[in-house]
C-alpha cells in the first residue's frame, strides 16, 4: 500500500480503475497467459497513460497558482492532446511546442492535432533541431506569457518527472490489487510490459512494483532512441523520486528491464510488419493499438516470445497505454493492409 501521507495532491481526471482483461485467443496462440491493462479506457478524449501523470502534475500547477500549462512533444503527441484537454477540465489554458520538419507548413489538422486545436491550445511549431533545445524555448515562452500577466507552469516532455511518475506508482497499486483479486489473495509472478517513449511510465511501474512488494517484473520496450538513453532517463526519474519521497523500501533505483531492438524505422515511423501485427490483434481480440507506442511494444513482445516463449515467464500484463488517435493520420499506410 502507498502510505497516504506520501501521496502528493491529485486531481481526479482519469476513469480508473481500468479493466484488466485476459486475451484468451492471444494467450492460446502465444502459449502464455496474456492480460491487457486497459489504460486506453482512462477516458475518451483523455484516453491513455498520460492522464494518470497529469492528475498529479496539474494538481501541482493549480497549487502553484498557474493559469497556463506549457508542454511539448511530436506533432501527433498523445501527451500534448491529453494535456490540452485535461487543462480545460482543470480551468487552465495550454501552450504546446510541437515538432515538425517544416514549421511554416505544419502537418494537417488530423488525429491529436485536431483535438489540440479543438481544445483551444496555442501551438508553437518547432523544428527537430529547435526541439532539442526545448528547455530554452520553454523559458522563452514562459517569459512571454509572464510579460502578458499570465502564470505559466512547465510540464517536461511526456510528463516524465518524479511527480508525474506517481501516476504509474498508483497504477501499479491498482494493478497489484487486480492481480490479487484474480489470484485469490496472493500475486502469481507476473511480467508487466509497456512502451517506453519518455520513460515516466516504466519508471512509475518499477517504483510501484517495489512498493507493492509483489513479484512483478517491469519491462519497457523503447520506441525511440536506445537502451542506454532510457536507462539514464528512468534511473534519473527513480533517483529523484526516492530523494523527494524517501521510504524504507524506496531507497534506490528499483529493478526494471529495457527491451531494445524494436524502434524499427524510427520514432513514429511504422514498418509494414508492425502495422500487420496491429491489424491482426484487432481481428483476433477486437483490441486496437496505436502505431507509435503500443503497436511497436506489442510487436516487440510477440517477437521476443517467438524466440523464447518463456522469456517473460508464464503471465504477462501488457499495459495498453492508448494512442488510438495516432492511427487516423496514417490511414493511407494502413489502406494496403485492410
Ligand atoms: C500511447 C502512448 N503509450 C506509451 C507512451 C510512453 O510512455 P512514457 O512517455 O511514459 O514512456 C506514450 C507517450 O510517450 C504514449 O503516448
Amino acid at each position: 500500500m502507498i502510505p497516504a501521507e506520501l501521496l502528493p495532491p491529485r486531481l481526479h481526471l482519469a476513469s480508473t480503475p481500468t479493466p484488466l482483461q485476459k486475451m484468451e485467443r492471444l494467450s492460446r496462440q502465444a502459449g502464455v497467459e496474456i492480460f491487457f491493462k486497459r489504460d486506453d479506457f482512462t477516458g475518451s478524449e483523455l484516453s491513455g497513460n498520460k492522464i494518470r501523470k497529469l492528475e498529479f502534475l496539474l494538481a501541482d500547477a493549480l497549487a502553484k497558482g498557474a493559469d497556463t500549462v506549457i508542454t511539448c512533444g511530436g506533432a501527433q503527441s498523445n501527451h500534448c492532446r491529453a494535456t490540452a484537454l485535461a487543462a480545460v477540465k482543470a480551468g487552465l489554458s495550454s501552450l504546446l511546442l510541437l515538432r515538425a520538419s517544416d514549421p511554416a507548413n505544419p502537418p494537417a489538422l488530423s488525429g491529436n492535432i485536431l483535438l489540440d486545436r479543438l481544445a483551444g491550445s496555442e501551438i508553437v511549431w518547432v523544428t527537430p533541431e529547435q526541439y532539442r533545445a526545448r528547455d530554452e524555448i520553454f523559458e522563452r515562452e514562459a517569459r512571454r506569457l509572464r510579460s502578458e500577466g499570465r502564470r505559466p507552469y512547465i510540464i517536461p516532455e511526456g510528463g516524465s518527472t518524479a511527480l508525474g511518475a506517481w501516476g504509474y506508482v498508483a497504477a501499479m497499486e491498482e494493478l497489484a490489487a487486480d492481480l490479487r483479486r484474480l489470484d485469490g489473495g496472493r500475486v502469481t509472478p507476473t511480467t508487466v510490459i509497456c512502451a517506453a517513449g519518455s520513460g515516466g511510465t516504466t519508471a512509475g511501474l518499477a517504483l510501484g512494483a517495489r512498493l507493492s512488494g509483489a513479484e512483478i517484473r517491469v519491462v519497457g520496450v523503447n520506441v525511440c532512441d536506445d537502451r542506454d538513453y532510457f536507462v539514464a532517463i528512468i534511473d534519473g526519474i527513480c533517483r529523484d523520486f526516492c530523494r523527494t519521497w524517501p521510504t524504507e523500501v524506496m531507497d534506490a533505483v528499483p529493478p526494471y528491464e529495457i527491451v531494445d531492438g524494436y524502434v524499427g524505422r524510427g520514432y513514429a515511423l511504422s514498418r509494414t510488419e508492425e502495422l500487420a501485427a496491429v491489424r491482426d490483434l484487432v481481428r483476433l481480440e477486437g483490441v486496437v493499438l496505436d502505431p507509435v507506442y503500443t503497436g511497436k511494444a506489442y510487436f516487440g513482445m510477440l517477437a521476443e516470445l517467438e524466440r523464447h516463449p518463456q522469456r517473460f515467464g508464464r503471465r504477462i500484463v501488457f499495459i495498453h497505454t492508448g494512442g488510438l488517435f495516432g492511427l487516423f493520420p496514417i490511414a493511407e499506410q494502413l489502406a494496403g493492409l485492410v
